[in-house]
């Protein structure tokens, strides 16, 4: 799979380097290009933004130098085919919300583009011209305010990269994680069963592989309803026992 993240702060993705995201790279499972916007600019200041129409406070981004850097990475795009455009995604908190359904979608594209705006935003001309060769999604981490796109698009491609095949070398380790049944993981525990005077709950560590299940099971739903009750009113609970029910 293929990300290209343009960005006047490129720098700001050397996090993506590291660890599982970074292993993938250097495995050749993920290929990661970051483009410094400032360099599609023709002018001698490099300029990226300009005042908005119509006043207000703060700078927008210019469409010519997207222009010029999406055009040109939609040129070496490997899903630049009709039937299947590259996915260009456009972080910012008017967009619709970033969920582990999501995730799942976009690891299943080929090749994904994600533009950071900085200042008040993107000319608006650019995401309705980009249209013609890319799928375009403006997507925003969460209901509050980012500086940038930089941290959002970390968050994604740290989210979606590692649901490519091969990326997490366990792959159990996806199927029972928080969101990945729409309900948040069960709380978990390692050794000294006692510490602290806390002590492991007994039923982990009774070998029953039937009691262990339903005493996670049950913490799930409980940690869920407390915590993300708007998760539980998502849910269908016609598949749920009685007991689960009353939870
Ligand atoms: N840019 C600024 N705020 C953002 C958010 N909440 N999500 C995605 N991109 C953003």
């Amino acid at each position: 799979m293929r990300f290209d993240v343009v960005s006047i702060f490129p720098e700001y993705l050397a996090p993506l380097d590291l660890s599982l995201i970074g292993k993938a790279r250097t495995d050749g499972l993920l290929e990661l290009n970051v483009h410094d916007l400032r360099t599609y600019t023709k002018d001698r200041h490099r300029t990226v933004d300009d005042t908005p129409y119509g006043g207000g406070a703060g700078m927008v981004m210019k469409p010519e130098p997207w222009a010029q850097a999406l055009t040109e990475i939609a040129e070496t795009s490997p899903a630049s085919v009709p039937e299947r455009k590259p996915t260009l995604i456009v972080p910012s908190p008017a967009g619709e919300v970033f969920t582990q359904k999501l995730a799942y979608e976009l690891s299943e594209e080929v090749h994904l583009v994600f533009a950071c705006g900085r200042y008040e935003g993107i000319d608006e001309r650019v995401l309705e011209w980009a249209g013609e060769q890319f799928t375009v999604r403006a997507v925003s981490l969460g209901d509050y305010v980012l500086n940038g796109g930089e941290v959002a698009v970390l968050a994604m491609v740290e989210a979606i990269g590692r649901l490519v095949p091969g990326v997490v070398g366990n792959p159990e380790s996806l199927i029972e994680e928080s969101h990945s049944d729409g309900l948040l993981e069960y709380p978990v525990y390692t050794k000294p069963s006692s510490w602290r005077e806390r002590e492991v709950p007994e039923v982990l560590l009774s070998g029953n592989h039937g009691k262990i299940a339903k005493f996670r099971r049950e913490h799930q739903l409980r940690r869920t309803a407390t915590r993300r009750p708007d998760l539980i009113d998502a849910l269908d609970v016609s598949s749920f026992s009685k007991t689960e029910r009353n939870i």
